[in-house]
């Protein structure tokens, strides 16, 4: 009976703090407000431009994946092409005048030199991205270091 009684205080006691957190949770607001999603007069995203860079943008840090100068808009990377290789594999570098795939990207996760890229690299935008003239959505104070 004892131990029932006590179980059920526990219930109580855990069935409160859900509760708080709950009541907590509520008052974070995530990026878009307090609008729900299926708002009808709910705002469209800006749009931004694609800023390019002729000659490529700056690293922040020496071994910084470089962001992507030029346009990506007819590019393709899928599980059976990648159309960026068409201007930056060793085999087309050089006709397409493009800078070829860093050295980092032959080399597998045991340190070996491979002949061909590496197909942990085949997915280009995970770590190279184009950029926008955006302003930050949160403060950020990074500064690149050289
Ligand atoms: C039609 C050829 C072509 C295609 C396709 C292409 N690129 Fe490029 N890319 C270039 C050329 C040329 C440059 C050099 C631009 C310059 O420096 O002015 C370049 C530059 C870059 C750079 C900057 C390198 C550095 O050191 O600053 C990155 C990163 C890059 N491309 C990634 C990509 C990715 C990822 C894709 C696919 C989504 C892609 N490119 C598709 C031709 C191409
Ligand atoms: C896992 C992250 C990652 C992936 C995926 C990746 N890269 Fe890179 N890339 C880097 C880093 C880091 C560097 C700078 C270090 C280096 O040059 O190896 C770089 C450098 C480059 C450079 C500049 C090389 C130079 O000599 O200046 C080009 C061009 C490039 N990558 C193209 C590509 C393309 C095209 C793909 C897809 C086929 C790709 N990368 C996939 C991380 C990545």
């Amino acid at each position: 009976m004892r131990a029932l009684f006590k179980t059920t205080l526990a219930g109580v006691f855990l069935a409160a703090t859900i509760g708080l957190s709950f009541g907590v949770s509520a008052q974070v607001l995530s990026l878009r407000g307090d609008r729900p999603l299926d708002a009808a007069d709910d705002m469209a995203p800006d749009r931004h431009k694609q800023e390019t860079a002729s000659g490529g943008f700056e690293r922040s840090w020496k071994l910084q994946p470089p962001t992507i100068p030029h346009n990506i808009d007819n590019d393709r990377i899928t599980l059976k092409e990648n159309t960026c290789l068409n201007c930056h594999s060793e085999a087309n570098f050089k006709k397409e005048k493009a800078p070829k795939i860093g050295d980092s990207h032959f080399i597998d996760r045991e340190g070996n030199k491979l002949a061909d890229m590496n197909q942990r690299r085949h997915f280009c935008s995970q770590c190279h991205v184009p950029q926008l003239d955006a302003s930050p959505l949160v403060e950020n104070t990074f500064a690149g270091a050289k």
